[in-house]
């Protein structure tokens, strides 16, 4: 990392600091909702459990919803402008940083014109320059605008200037799923399983849209406002390839690496599905499964070396070995984890809370 990016960075953190009265939503924010979430899931009967009142796919549902307000993703730009034209960081005002990514800072913002609230991810070039990532931004792009589902973080818009790109970003109020698990420790089933349904479902629209995530871990898994999950960080993403012309960069985190990756072998879309069962083990247990310093991780990845903690459920072993596969074609397919008992027994199969697009916020009313 350059010694000027790393200036800049603190600057603008500096910067951020500096600012009077930073807004927040203050409303969305908070400790209370960390508990909230799983006393009410562990409050629901068994029956309600098993039993929605509603009928049928009710994420298929939601897709479809989806894609009516993909259009309004897609026009967020006229509406929030009016004009046509590029947005710059000066249509901005900033508040608190939400989150260090690896070429710059997110932050909160909201467009001054319209008070539009969003999430600003910004990439410094000189970084991206030093690590050749140029490639790996342009895909993050292209997926970013190719996803639209209620699961995913949309991103409505790229620019950039003579410094930085800046995705803007729909904003998830709550964070990373990762602050959830370490203040709860570990989740129970239920919250675990309604948890792994939601990414089952995000993760097997982008293999239909041809995108595999790659970096699926739950530090970029994001939680909206009634904590339902939305997958973040595309940065590592890439398109399902044919056979011949399979994928070998060796990328991701070490603790979610499949066996073929960390074995340097040509790889398809089975490497999210060995982090589905990897983060299933992570979410019941609070650590990963293949748990050491990096070489011993490896090995143990290599020779799926783990075991289950006593208070693990039959089921829930059962899911998480047919996913832990050394052999990607024999690890379970994303349809049948949906169709899969522990999740049929255990997950709630709706978005929490009442689903609602991104919407205007009007801070000063
Ligand atoms: N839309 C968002 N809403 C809330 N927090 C976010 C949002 N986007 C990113 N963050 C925070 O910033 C962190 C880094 O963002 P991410 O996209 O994962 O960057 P990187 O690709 O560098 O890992 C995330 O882990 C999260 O904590
Ligand atoms: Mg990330």
């Amino acid at each position: 990392m350059s010694e000027q990016a790393m200036e800049e960075d603190q600057q603008s953190y500096e910067d951020i600091n500096a600012v009077k009265t930073p807004f927040d939503v203050a409303q969305c924010d908070g400790d209370s909702l960390y508990t909230y979430l799983p006393n009410w899931l562990n409050s629901l009967t068994d029956e309600q459990i098993r039993a929605p009142p509603m009928s049928g796919n009710v994420f298929q549902q939601y897709i479809r919803q989806s894609h009516l307000e993909s259009s309004m993703a897609n026009s967020i730009r006229k509406m929030a402008l009016n004009e046509d034209r590029l947005f710059t960081v000066d249509d901005f005002e900033f508040g608190r940083p939400l989150g260090k990514g690896a070429f710059g800072i997110v932050y909160l913002a909201r467009l001054k014109k319209t008070k539009f609230i969003c999430a600003l991810k910004m990439l410094h070039k000189s970084k991206i320059n030093e690590y050749s990532m140029a490639e790996q931004v342009k895909i993050e792009t292209e997926s970013g605008f190719k996803l639209n589902h209620p699961l995913i973080l949309t991103m409505y818009d790229v620019f950039h200037d003579e410094k930085r790109f800046y995705f803007m970003l729909e904003y998830a109020p709550h964070g990373q799923l990762y602050r959830f698990l370490q203040k709860l420790r570990r989740f129970s089933d239920r919250l675990a399983a309604s948890y792994i349904y939601q990414i089952c479902h995000a993760l097997e629209y982008c293999h239909s849209k041809s995108i595999i995530h790659r970096d699926l871990k739950p530090e970029n898994i994001l939680v909206d406002c009634c904590g339902n999950l939305k997958l973040a960080d595309f940065g590592w993403s890439t398109k399902i390839r044919h056979a011949d012309t399979m994928n070998t960069t060796a990328c991701g985190t070490l603790d979610y690496l499949a066996p073929e990756i960390v074995g340097h072998k040509q790889y398809q879309y089975h490497v999210d599905n060995w982090c589905v069962g990897v983060l299933a083990y992570e979410l019941l247990s609070g650590h990963a499964p293949f748990e050491g310093t990096d070489d011993e991780t490896k090995v143990k990845i290599a020779n799926i070396n783990y075991t289950f903690p006593d208070y693990f459920s039959p089921l829930a072993r059962r899911f998480i070995d047919n996913l832990l596969q050394k052999e990607p074609k024999r690890r379970m397919q994303l349809l049948d984890c949906i169709a899969h008992d522990w999740l049929q027994r255990n997950a709630y199969k709706y978005l929490f809370g009442p689903y609602k697009c991104p919407i205007y916020v009007h801070m000063d009313e």
